[in-house]
């Protein structure tokens, strides 16, 4: 199979290719090398390398010609930057899903879309986990951005038949995530001494999903998803204080680092997905976010430093500030 992954020098888009690669699939890689993008995260890994955007048709044209499928992780993904600047994810997670769709409708490629269960907003306390045809009410710039490429999605599969489908995942975590998401700005924070600012009181609840078990999910879902449906993927839920407190004992840090800042506007307290519908076609998560799943991955970021250490300077500094010298003062 040769298959076209974009955003593929990303986060969980690099762990898709690396396993594709070694089991010797042809791996074509699509991605603009956002600050997100890292060349080092598919290093190793035999692939063809495309550097472009979704949002162009010719870009999306040469890299997938003579691929049999795509999946799309490209994506701006981060809430807090989607606060500060919403733009640019509506040109890439609305207008550019819909070239990708664009393309698999004239070349008849299979697309499998990776979104997020953020598209759902916020579960209340105490309700089920929530099913595929639950409404999607978002509540951030980011996951409205989603829920605009699902809807081109189902669109195009109602509209043109185009073979497409979408996956709904949970905060996932594991190696080579970029540091501004909570796990790996806490854990190098950590590491460096320097404040964790939770937001709120911190008893926010989100379900976390080891990035093997996420990309095991989307593999399922591209070979046996049927078109126009969408999976729920499913991590195991934890309230954010508990989870900064397992990091101050797993990186021996102290906890007076904690600080409790200013919320971040329209947060969604709590999200939970039922994934009966993967279950069925045969996903089961195999990581233990306690037992094991956290602490191997602080373990990487304490062994590769060389890897974020570089990430922490230049672009980041100016999100970091803008993001949180007034709120940690
Ligand atoms: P990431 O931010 O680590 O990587 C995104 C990648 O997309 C980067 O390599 C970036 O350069 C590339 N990119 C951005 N805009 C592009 C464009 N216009 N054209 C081509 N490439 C572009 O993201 P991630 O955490 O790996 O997330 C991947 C996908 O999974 C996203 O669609 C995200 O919405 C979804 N998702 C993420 C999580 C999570 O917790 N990280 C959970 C559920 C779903
Ligand atoms: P994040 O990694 O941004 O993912 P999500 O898309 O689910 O918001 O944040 C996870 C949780 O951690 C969320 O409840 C917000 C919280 N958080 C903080 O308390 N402080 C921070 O600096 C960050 C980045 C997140």
């Amino acid at each position: 199979m040769r298959l076209l992954v974009t955003g593929g020098a990303g986060f969980i888009g690099s762990h898709f290719a690396r396993r594709l690669a070694e089991r010797g699939e042809h791996v074509v890689v699509l991605d603009k090398l956002t600050y997100a993008g890292n060349r080092a995260n598919l290093e190793g890994v035999e692939h063809e390398f495309h550097h472009g955007d979704i949002a162009d048709p010719d870009a999306v044209a040469r890299a997938a010609r003579g691929c049999d499928a795509i999946v799309n992780f490209a994506a701006e993904t981060h809430v807090d930057r989607s606060i500060l600047g919403p733009a640019e994810f509506i040109l890439t997670d609305v207008l550019g899903t819909q070239v990708l769709l664009d393309h698999a409708r004239h070349a008849q490629l299979r697309l499998v879309h990776v979104s997020t269960d953020e598209v759902y907003g916020d579960i209340p306390l105490g309700a089920p986990a929530c099913t595929e045809d639950a409404p999607l009410r978002t509540s951030s710039p980011y996951s409205a951005s989603k829920a605009g490429g699902e809807l081109q999605v189902f669109a195009y599969v109602r509209t043109f038949g185009v073979d497409a489908l979408v996956t709904r995942g949970a905060n996932t975590y594991g190696p080579r995530q970029y540091p501004e998401k909570f796990l790996p700005l806490f854990i190098t924070n950590a590491f460096d001494g320097r404040h964790l600012p939770v937001y709120g009181d911190g008893k926010q609840r989100r379900e976390w999903l080891h990035v093997e078990d996420h990309c095991d999910a989307i593999e399922i879902a591209l070979r046996c998803g049927a078109a126009g449906e969408a999976y729920n993927i499913s991590g195991q839920e934890r309230e954010n204080m508990d989870v900064v407190k397992r990091i101050l004992e797993l990186t021996g840090a102290s906890p007076d680092l904690v600080r409790h800042v200013e919320d971040r506007p329209g947060h969604d307290r709590r999200y939970a997905v039922d994934s009966s519908k993967l279950r069925a076609l045969g996903w089961s998560p195999a990581h233990s976010f306690d037992a094991g799943g956290l602490e191997e991955t602080v373990e990487w970021y304490r062994a590769n430093r060389e890897w974020w250490e570089p990430i922490k300077s230049g672009e980041y500094r100016r999100y970091y500030d803008a993001q949180y010298a007034a709120r940690l003062g």
